[in-house]
């Protein structure tokens, strides 16, 4: 019997979107090691440790998809071939310049995004609060993290949108 409270045949999409999820950092993961590895130029000193910090929560993360999927009582995908086949993340070359690496790194964000999104939809209907949970928190510390990645790409002078009417 399922210690769970919610209806296994509802889980089986969570757990699918979950999966795509878990290939999806592992790539980004890698991506940015590649990056910590091989920037070069005057930021280096800044961009070494900020991929690393990045990689460094991607890892804790990685291992929190993969046991929340074991809490749903399902095996997590594991095998780097099965991910690079449904990652929506894709692989580059590390010869890139530093605002190449980082925009490259905000794009990886929008489609982390977007399957989390994802993950959240089947989450609802399947009551599983604490998918949706764990997941929402990623999105918000996501989206933070794109914010001042973004605003490192910017000029000192750039401007953002004005709230006041
Ligand atoms: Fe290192």
């Amino acid at each position: 019997m399922s210690y769970l409270n919610m209806q296994d045949e509802k889980l089986l999409p969570v757990v699918v979107e979950l999966n795509k999820l878990l290939a999806n950092y592992h790539i980004y993961y890698q991506k940015l090691r590649n990056f910590h590895w091989n920037i070069l130029g005057e930021n280096f000193f800044d961009l070494h440790i900020k991929f690393e910090e990045l990689y460094t929560d991607a890892r804790t993360k990685i291992d929190e998809i993969a046991e929340r999927i074991l809490t749903l009582r399902y095996h997590p995908m594991s095998n780097l071939s099965d991910y690079l086949k449904i990652s929506s993340i894709n692989e580059v070359s590390p010869l890139q310049s530093d605002k190449e690496m980082v925009n490259e790194i905000i794009n990886d964000h929008k489609l982390l995004l977007e399957q989390m999104k994802l993950v959240i939809d089947k989450s609802e209907p399947a009551s599983d609060e604490g998918t949706m949970d764990l997941i929402g928190a990623y999105i918000r510390e996501l989206e933070k993290a794109s914010w001042m990645l973004n605003a490192w790409t910017k000029d000192s002078k750039d401007k953002l949108k004005s709230s006041v009417m």
